[in-house]
Order: structure tokens, then sequence, then C-alpha cells
């Protein structure tokens, strides 16, 4: 197998997560007590990919100083700088130019997760001898994409956010590509769109215009751009869907169905699963944590009941009788309710916000 190169763009700024980022990027929201960018990490080491380099740029120290070399994960990581939000196919560019990629390489965007990793596909593409491969995926809101259009089994067009119904194949955010060169001299040709970036459809469709060879495939299992908190919470819920259950930390309550009970983490209440309990985190004896729940490390359930949420790290839920669903709290941000109050609540809190009932 040739030597492979991994480029993860993760400079965005997250707007759309607000205000989840307005602290921390989105890619070190934790899922499954693994920082996001971590998925695509392991999918491109799983995949034999360990020369990765990392597109960051907004608050992007933090993404280094989480990530480090990258060898917790297996990888030798390098970082290139986007000073100015231009886009996925600039973020290439300055991969390309300043990390010297010379052969074949993956594009996985540091906001996708793709089930099952991208072995196959990577093994595909190159015994295929494609210039490029992309993965495409049905979709309900396909105005949220890039799409592609297909004529007769071949990609005729990509278009980034169709304002009309053209096609619901959305264009997933994991790109393989052959050659460099050719990928740079696609982006000289290029100009900023509407929104201000150099769109990666733009890029590809240069290829399409050229008449290389452009492979696809059409995922079957689940992916996500998790972008929104929709997403965030899709993402969560698939990936709990997938929890082998194992219990390593304390368990003084009760634990039904497939949960993940972390090292050091404490359970004196009740856990429904599928759920994760992670490192440190704590479920008090008058908690319930009841089903697509993820608790990452040190977060404290103390009283009320969670549903459907997600817990970033040392944030606190002690909310008497209540029930939380569909949430999100973030790092150390604690919602508290000391009276008899009955009935559901539904909350994004960004990072060390409080909130008293
Ligand atoms: C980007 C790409 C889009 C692709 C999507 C996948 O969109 O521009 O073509 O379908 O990622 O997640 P963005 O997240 O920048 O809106």
């Amino acid at each position: 197998m040739p030597r492979v190169s991994g480029v993860i763009p993760a400079a965005g700024e997250g707007t759309r997560l607000r205000p989840l980022t307005l602290a921390a990027p989105k890619h070190l929201i934790s899922l499954l007590g693994k920082p996001m960018i971590g998925y695509p990490i392991e999918h491109l080491v799983e995949a034999g990919v360990s020369d990765i380099t990392i597109v960051v740029g907004y608050l992007g120290h933090l993404i280094r100083g989480a990530l480090g070399d990258g060898s917790s994960f297996g990888a030798r990581l390098s970082y290139v700088t986007q000073e100015e939000r231009l886009g996925i196919a600039h973020a290439i560019h300055l991969a390309i130019e300043e990390a010297s990629i010379a052969g074949p390489f993956v594009v996985y965007l540091g906001d996708n997760i793709l089930k099952g990793g991208i072995m196959r596909y990577l093994n595909r593409f190159l015994e295929g001898g494609y210039d490029v491969y992309i993965l495409l995926a049905r979709v309900r809101d396909p105005s949220r994409f890039g799409v592609a259009v297909l004529r007769d089994g071949r990609i005729v067009k990509l278009v980034e956010k169709p304002r009309h119904p053209i096609s619901d194949l959305a264009v997933i955010g994991v790109y393989f590509f052959r050659d460099p060169d050719l990928v740079e001299k696609a982006f000289s040709t290029l100009k900023p769109s509407g929104r201000g970036e150099y769109e990666i459809t733009e890029l590809i469709q240069w290829f399409i215009d050229h008449g290389y060879n452009i492979g696809y495939e059409t995922v079957s299992g689940w992916w996500k751009d998790v972008g929104t908190p929709q997403g965030l919470l899709e993402a969560l819920y698939l990936l709990l869907d997938e929890v082998e259950p194992r219990l390593e930390g304390s368990v003084e309550g009760e634990v039904y169905g497939r949960v993940i009970v972390e090292e050091g983490a404490v359970v004196e209440g009740k856990v429904y699963g599928p759920a994760y309990i992670g490192r440190g985190s704590r479920v008090g004896p008058k908690a319930k944590v009841e089903h697509y729940v993820s608790l990452e490390p040190a977060s404290h359930v103390a009283s009320g009941t969670v549903t459907r949420s997600l817990l970033l790290e040392e944030s606190l839920v002690d909310i008497n009788s209540l029930r939380l669903v569909d949430s999100v709290i973030g790092r150390r941000a604690r919602i508290t309710c000391k009276r008899e109050l009955y009935g559901t609540l539904q909350a994004a809190l960004s990072d060390y916000s409080s909130v008293e009932i």
C-alpha cells in the first residue's frame, strides 16, 4: 500500500453549536469520554493512516494542547494554522503546502463521524485507481450539505447547500485524493463562494469537469455531521446504540441494560442503558439516569432524572424531582433546583454557566 497521509480540517468556529463553542472548539466536545475529533483520528489510524495534519484555527491552541503529538492515539500529528476561515478547500491547500503532502491523502472533517470507520473505503479508493473518491449518504435535509447529482451512475455535478431540491445524496465529509499537485491546480482556479469560503464541492467539481476518474460509494451505515446541537445529540444516541456493557467503576446502586461505568465512576442511584458513565463521574443515590445519556468525565447527577442528554466534564445536575431531557450541559455548568417541583426541562448550557430553578 502506498503511504497515505491524513488531513483533518478543524478550524471552524462552530457557530451553529453556540453557546457550547464559546469557550472551546466543537472538536473538543466530548462524546463517550473522547473528544469529537478523536473519532476521525482513530478511524484514520485504524486504516493505517497515522501521519495526520490537523488544520486548526478558532481556539486552535486548545486543540493542540488536548491532542499533543497524537501518541495516545497511535498517530503522528502535525498542526497547520488557518488564520482566516476560508473553507475546507483552503484548509486542504494549506495542509498540502505546509505539511509537504506528496502522495495520496484522506481528508476527514473533524466534526464528522462515519460508523465503522474508513478502512474499506480507503482500500476501494486505492484499488480502483481513482483520482478522487467520495462517499455519499441519503439525507432528509440536503440543503445543509454539499450534494451530488448522478447521471447513468456517474457523478456529473456537486452543489454546495442547494436551495432547490436537486439531489438528496449528501457528500460526506471524508474525501480521498490521489495527487496533491492536481488538488493544488484545482484549488488555484477557485474563488470564494457566497459564504466567503473555498468550497470542497467546487474543488472536486474541477476534477469532474476535467474528466478525471471519480469514484464514489453510497454508505449504508450511519454518518453524522456533528456541527449542530441536534447533530451532536443524534451522534451521541448512535454511539450509545453500539455500547458494549462494561462495569469498571463502583456500582452500589442499580444498572440495567447496556451501560458503561468507567473506572473511578460511582453509581449509587439507577442507570438504565444505553448509557455512558465516564471516569470520575457520579450518579447520586437520589438520581436516575434513563436511556441515551452520557456523563462525560467527572460530571455529577446528584438528584433528578436525566434522559437523552449529554453532560460535559465536571457539570452538575441536581434537580430534585425534575426531569432533564434532550439537553446538553456544558463543562462545569450547573443546573440545580431545591424546591419540590415536578415536570420536564430542556437546556443547552454553555461552559461555566449556572441555572437555579
Ligand atoms: C461541509 C461541506 C459539505 C459537506 C459537509 C459534510 O459543510 O462544505 O459539502 O456535505 O461539510 O459534513 P459545512 O459543515 O462546512 O457546512
